[in-house]
């Protein structure tokens, strides 16, 4: 084995942190724990909506997936709480038992900025950007996600089930194996897993693989996601997989773990989002918005994080060629562009920002006039009422993705869509589109194909759109995040078939 995987070093950093693998100690144990990078609350001065003691609940729908089961089990939540260097003792947020994990400067730089989003991130998303390989980064990836184990080793109580979340964490569930075998552990990568022709490239990719078999069950988007966490386990670390079914093996080739791999395409809280969507104020509101672009025939929305994988550059770029091909004109359309800021101090993202914002001027200058502006951009974060309010506004929603995990807005899209009207462009890149098969697929890479697409979406009869809707909106009212995490956790509990033939 290359030094560099040696797992044993993980031990040492163990013992450093002075943890002793009981659970014994601590104060409060617990039944169920759910372990994420970000706590799933954010700081919020007293004055806005929803702010209890400084903190409000982050949107999403994991957390509103996971909080009865929090209420219901004794549950608590381990991550950071978004700081930097910053220790808090554990507290409870609207019934929910939080447990803070620090991230010091250097963490946030080594660990976050560095090895999950410029290492991980793009190695992930078929290298749309070239990931960066740093020892030292690794080194800070490995000794953070021994604090988010040594955390919850700490506080969960005999045989409680564990569900870690996401690719900034895959070397807890080994060391919380280690630690704890009377743990239940789950595990979810929310962002694509690569195949292993691109995952090669990782030094440290043994390891990775190593810490995410420490799981029961390991969860993925697609199930093609599913297939490459396998193909790179049988690769990498000669496991022998059967049916979804991963051997560990110690030294002398015998079976010491089953872990399973298997697609759970996550989903949105749909009775939120659809109860936002029939609320008069946010339909007023999403009038107004229309109002004030002028009433344009057609409105277009782009709703991303401000991230490379989103497409937002082939988006805007099929957007500038139509509008000079005359088939779209600023007096009969508008393209509004919401880009949440993102992880703004990593070097690509910098990059995309100035570029998303240059391309913007760009087109404005050329097609503006007094009246009407080509591409509104909003470089914000909005509340879930006001996208709610954009959904409803847009005739055709761009999700233009060169890769993605899912993609939630596609879905929260459709869902607010309760007229069955509207058209959505969906990349086929994004995990989403494999639950909406109805919506206006598309490779983003093809701009001809991109911009024949828009204006199939734009012209679309409203009988046919009416019938993809339907069918779309029946797929997520049918499948929301309440079953996602319910599904997992019961496959989580389901006793493994073991055939050591
Ligand atoms: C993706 C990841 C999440 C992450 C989110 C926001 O959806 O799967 O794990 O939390 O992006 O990114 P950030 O770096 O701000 O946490």
């Amino acid at each position: 084995m290359n030094t560099t995987e040696h797992a044993d070093s993980d031990r040492e950093l163990s013992s450093q942190a002075g943890h002793s693998g009981s659970a014994a100690e601590s104060d409060a144990l617990y039944d169920f724990m759910v372990v994420s990078n970000r706590l799933p609350v954010d700081r919020c001065s007293p004055d806005e909506a929803g702010c209890e003691d400084g903190w409000r609940r982050s949107p999403g729908g994991l957390v509103t997936a996971l909080a009865p089961m929090m209420t219901k089990t004794d549950g608590a939540w381990v991550g950071w709480h978004g700081a930097p260097d910053e220790t808090l003792e554990p507290f409870s947020h609207g019934g929910i038992d939080l447990i803070p994990v620090q991230l010091s400067t250097d963490d946030i730089e080594l660990f976050y900025e560095g090895f999950s989003n410029a290492t991980l991130w793009p190695l992930y998303h078929d290298v749309i950007a070239p990931p960066e390989f740093h020892r030292t980064w690794w080194d800070s990836y490995r000794k953070v996600n021994r604090r988010f184990a040594d955390a919850t080793i700490r506080s969960a109580a005999e045989g409680a089930t564990v569900w870690v979340q996401d690719y900034q964490l895959q070397l807890v569930p080994k060391m919380l194996r280690e630690a704890r075998p009377d743990l239940k552990i789950g595990f979810f990568n929310h962002i694509p897993f690569p195949p292993p022709e691109i995952f090669a490239q990782l030094p440290w990719r043994r390891a990775i693989i190593d810490g995410l078999l420490g799981a029961d069950l390991v969860g993925f988007q697609r199930p093609s996601d599913a297939g490459n966490f396998m193909r790179s386990a049988r690769r990498f670390l000669g496991a022998s997989v059967k049916q979804q079914q991963i051997h560990v093996k110690d030294t002398d080739g015998k079976t010491t773990h089953i872990a399973r791999a298997q697609a759970f395409p996550i989903s949105i809280d749909v009775k939120q989002i659809s109860e936002l969507a029939r609320n008069p104020e946010i339909i007023e509101r999403s009038r107004q918005i229309r109002r004030d672009l002028g009433n344009p025939k057609t409105i277009l929305l782009g709703v991303d994080r401000l991230d490379y994988t989103k497409g937002i550059r082939h988006r805007l770029k099929a957007y500038e060629e139509l509008l000079a091909d005359g088939k779209v004109t600023v007096e009969n359309a508008a393209l509004i562009q919401v880009a949440s800021p993102s992880r703004e101090r990593v070097e690509h993202y910098r990059l995309l920002r100035e570029e998303v914002e240059g391309t913007v001027g760009h087109i404005n200058g050329t097609y503006d006039t007094m009246q009407n502006t080509a591409v509104r951009y909003l470089h914000h974060s909005y509340p879930i009422e006001e996208m709610v309010a954009l959904y409803l506004a847009a005739d055709v929603m761009l999700v233009t993705a060169l890769r993605d995990g899912m993609n939630l807005v596609a879905k929260e899209y459709v869902t607010a869509r309760t007229n069955n009207d509207g058209a959505l462009v969906l990349s086929e890149f994004a995990g989403a589109a494999d639950q909406l098969k109805q919506a206006l697929l598309m490779n983003p890479h093809d701009i001809d194909g991109l911009k024949d697409t828009i204006m199939r979406a734009v012209n679309l009869e409203p009988s046919e759109a009416a019938r993809r809707m339907r069918a779309m909106r029946k797929q997520i009212l049918d499948h929301d995040v309440d079953l996602w995490s319910s599904d997992f956790l019961s496959a989580l509990e389901e006793k493994v078939i073991r055939d050591d033939s």
